[in-house]
């Protein structure tokens, strides 16, 4: 199989990943944090260690402040139900938001009286920044965004973002869901408020992962009440990190596999252009060469992430996937890619696009294969 749906979901793991797990589960198995005794300890040592490897990856100061979730969408949710909102308060976020963000936002616009501006992106920095400080009303606490497209690869300036933000004392929410893993971040640096990922994509941990990074003071109300292993005599939430934030018993086996994954990352150097974006540069090129093929996105030359969004002529796009699978035994994803804002943003809302994202285990030989296949596609098309 030639899998090419990295996206969504990373594949292979690093063979680390799957021992560190089975390790967790078969040697460890204790709850952590619910007992004093030796496999309680092993097991909530595991937990403490990962999150100081997160915190340091991604530049957030305090590893109190790194909160473990069961994937991206959990922790977008604690991050934007929780934010300390006023009736009538402004949220700023862009075209290419993710349901995962969308949806938690369109809640709270009903529940708690938000207004949302959706910033849209026409490919032009200087004109987004333009339009997200003429967005910025005295009522804005929030700019919530995803540092990368899931359906185009389109990286979104986070810097610029941040600086307007922090001019204007607004916090930012940064979703590294298709960036985590392969380009660089960090909190500190990039003045980013609040950082989530999830632990199966690029970060190559296992899927029931992800985390919800905050950097400084920011007084979240928790979404989850219950167990916290600590504080038991107390009838409400406890006020500590992370506590307050992580009721119920954590995914321990999970997390000694995004353990496992982190510290590969730790020894990866991130300054160079990851060899998935260079093979997607390919694969673009490739693409584009073929008559009757809509490449979205950034071209060739301009940095994105490893993701192609294409459609043949007006073909629907799942049909192109169901082809790719059953004759080629290629997986991509087809469809809106939980992602309608983006598609709205792409005019794809009816016929969606075919999307190749590529990792770090892909070949070149395969993208060639990829491209060859849509050739013969294109073909037999023609010909019916
Ligand atoms: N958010 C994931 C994707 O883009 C599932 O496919």
């Amino acid at each position: 199989m030639i899998y090419f749906d990295q996206a969504a979901s990373s594949f292979p793991k690093p063979k680390g990943v799957g021992k560190a797990m089975l390790h967790a589960l078969n040697e460890i198995g204790a709850n952590p944090g619910r007992g004093s005794h030796q496999s309680a300890r092993n097991a909530a040592s595991i937990i403490q260690e990962t999150r100081e490897r997160a915190s340091r990856l991604f530049g957030c100061t305090d590893p109190k402040k790194a909160l473990f979730y069961s994937n991206a969408t959990t922790a977008l949710n604690q991050a934007i139900k929780g934010f300390p909102w006023s009736r009538g308060d402004h949220i700023i976020a862009t075209s290419f938001e993710h349901n995962s963000i969308r949806r938690p936002l369109e809640y709270i616009r009903k529940q708690k009286g938000i207004t949302i501006t959706y910033l849209q992106w026409n490919g032009d920095t200087e004109k987004f920044i333009i339009d997200l400080e003429d967005a910025v009303t005295s009522k804005t606490k929030l700019i919530a965004m995803t540092h990368a497209s899931n359906v185009t690869g389109t990286i979104l300036p986070i810097e610029k973002v941040s600086k307007v933000a922090r001019r204007n004392s607004i916090k930012t929410l940064l979703d590294g869901s298709q960036t985590a893993g392969h380009i660089p971040i960090n909190m500190v640096r990039q003045d980013i408020d609040m950082l989530v990922f999830p632990g199966h994509k690029g970060l190559l941990g296992p899927q029931g992962t992800g985390m919800l990074l905050v950097e400084g003071d920011i007084e979240l109300e928790p979404i989850h009440h219950g167990g916290t292993g600590a504080y038991s005599e107390l009838i409400g939430q406890p006020e500590q990190w992370p506590e307050k934030y992580e009721s119920g018993t954590l995914n321990t086996p999970g997390i000694a596999g995004l353990n496992a994954a982190l510290t590969l990352l730790e020894g990866r150097s991130m300054e160079n252009v990851p060899r998935e974006t260079l093979l997607a540069k390919q694969l673009l090129k490739g693409l584009k060469s073929i008559p009757g093929i809509v490449c979205y996105g950034p071209q060739e030359h301009e940095s994105r992430m490893p993701i192609v969004a294409f459609n043949i002529n007006d073909i629907p796009s799942q049909e192109i996937a169901m082809v790719l699978d059953t004759h080629y035994n290629i997986a991509v994803r087809a469809g809106l890619h939980c992602s309608p804002l983006g598609h709205e943003t792409l005019n794809t809302t009816e016929q969606g696009a075919v999307r190749a994202s590529i990792g770090m285990y892909n070949t070149e030989e395969e993208v060639n294969f990829f491209i060859k296949a849509i050739q013969e596609i294109v073909s037999a098309y023609e010909d019916l």
